[in-house]
């Protein structure tokens, strides 16, 4: 299995960005943890995290038959992107959102999310662990997605 991992803006920045909300773990040390989970899974992890909305709207339909699944963490174009959401709607790969923090509890605004109109499963406020949470869920998957 082939999963890409897709991390949006300003999530470079974590374990400097407020870490009272996002923990102190940095994005470097988040991705070398991915890779070895998904190394002892037996998984292949691409990860990639970009600032611009155009990139990761390319990264995603670089996917199309390249990968069997995504795990993604629009950051704030979870709650404003309709490109994000029909990238993932073009390719067809199943999906799963991930929030570091608990955006249910945060301002109104981030209780929108587009992203989450496609992937069949989201998972809030689980910190830097809702990103393997999502590698399982993708692994039990029997390639469900939802639009
Ligand atoms: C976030 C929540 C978003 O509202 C915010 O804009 C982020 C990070 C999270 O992981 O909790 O950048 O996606």
């Amino acid at each position: 299995m082939k999963i890409l991992v897709i991390n949006g803006p300003n999530l470079n920045m974590l374990g400097i960005r407020e870490p009272d909300i996002y923990g102190k773990e940095t994005y470097e040390s988040l991705v070398e943890k991915l890779h070895s989970y998904c190394k002892e899974k037996g998984v292949e992890v691409k990860t990639y995290q970009s600032n611009h909305e155009g990139d990761i709207v390319d990264t995603i339909q670089s996917a199309y038959k390249r990968f069997d699944g995504i795990v993604i963490n629009p950051g704030a174009y979870t709650h404003t992107s309709i490109a994000i959401l029909d990238a993932l709607k073009a390719v067809g790969l199943p999906a799963v959102e991930v929030h570091i923090s608990d955006v249910d509890s945060r301002e109104p605004f981030r209780q929108i999310s587009y992203v989450g109109l496609y992937c069949f499963k989201t998972i809030k406020g689980h910190g830097t662990n809702g990103y393997f949470e999502a590698i399982d869920a993708l692994l039990n998957t029997n390639g469900e997605s939802k639009c």
